[in-house]
């Protein structure tokens, strides 16, 4: 797929920048709140930072993203997608730990970008494999920052280089890095669904429910109907969309969670689980004064494949 990056617009003379930028924003998020959050944290991951790109890192360090931000405008709509971000990892994580308990093994991030997760494996998962899954050339960056950062790729984790454009490739090439898809899995796909058509996203829920066995897991983040209901976007999805395009990594797309039902049931999946922005700022953010707000319309959305003999 081409992608028109931040090293294009910048004429080519800001190296090392992100082939994803949008996932090094969302590093980047995860790197501030591990260096200078609340305690305790919404979400912990101490190896952000190593993955960032050091010109970024500048920013989470001495806190000047906070102060340029302020001056631009552009804190609010970072605290908010910092927010989201953090919620829905947290989210994913948990229901992934409780997963792990009744001895699911195979972890599938769809759109890894620079999720840390690989390095961060909790104890008790020693015999969890990994698969991300993300553009050749975001998963060859991540690999060249995470060398860099002295993080060497571990044996249970699988690069899975594959444009999601083309979400019928996916069972093929989970199974060509080792994917077992007669055991049960948990698919995470955060923040990826808007890059994506509404016919791909359909697309990619079916070729999930045909590589997973009962007992597979499904947790993706989408917009609600009410997000489009107005003339105009709400203002910091607007602001999040002109990011997103400034930087080269435009968001046109996604599904809506009122369009979700029938792929996930065509694919075998039930919704466990649904929550909106006031029901994650209720459950992560009550009482902080470093996050306040998630985006708004948000939706965080956990399905569940039944177990043979469950319901
Ligand atoms: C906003 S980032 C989120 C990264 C990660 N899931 C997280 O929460 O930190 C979106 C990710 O989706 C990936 N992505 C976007 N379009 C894609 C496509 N067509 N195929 C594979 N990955 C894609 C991007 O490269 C990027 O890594």
């Amino acid at each position: 797929m081409a992608r028109r990056g931040m090293m294009d617009w910048a004429g080519g003379g800001l190296p090392g920048l992100a082939a994803s930028p949008m996932a090094e924003a969302a590093a980047l998020a995860r790197a501030d709140h591990h260096r200078h959050g609340e305690h305790p944290l919404v979400f912990d991951d101490p190896l952000a930072l190593a993955l960032v790109n050091p010109a970024y890192r500048l920013l989470v360090r001495p806190r000047l993203g906070a102060w340029a931000g302020r001056l631009t405008g552009f804190h609010r709509t970072f605290l908010a997608g910092a927010a989201s971000t953090l919620a829905r990892s947290r989210f994913t994580e948990d229901a992934l730990v409780a997963a792990a308990e009744t001895g699911l093994d195979q972890y599938v991030i769809l759109g890894a970008g620079l999720d840390s997760f690989a390095w961060r494996r909790p104890a008790g998962m020693e015999s969890l494999r990994l698969f991300e899954v993300d553009l050749p050339a975001v998963l060859a960056d991540k690999q060249a920052r995470a060398r860099r950062a002295g993080l060497p790729q571990p044996s249970y984790a699988d690069p899975v280089p594959l444009d999601l454009a083309t979400p019928d490739l996916l069972p093929t090439a989970l199974a060509q890095a080792g994917f077992d898809a007669d055991r049960p899995a948990f698919f995470a796909w955060l923040g990826v669904a808007y890059y994506l058509s509404p016919e791909a996203c359909c697309s990619l829920i079916a070729a999930v429910g045909r590589c997973t066995a009962p007992g597979s897991h499904l947790v993706l983040d989408v917009l609600d109907a009410g997000a489009f209901a107005q003339p105009r976007l709400p203002e910091l999805l607007a602001k999040t969309r002109r990011i997103a395009r400034l930087f080269g990594e435009p968001l046109p797309g996604g599904l809506l969670r009122e369009q979700l039902a029938a792929p996930l049931a065509g694919a075998g999946f039930a919704v466990a689980q649904s929550l909106g922005p006031g029901q994650l700022a209720a459950r992560y953010l009550a009482g902080r004064r470093d996050l306040c707000e998630v985006l708004p319309h948000l939706q965080v959305v956990h399905a569940v494949k039944p177990p043979i003999g469950g319901t």
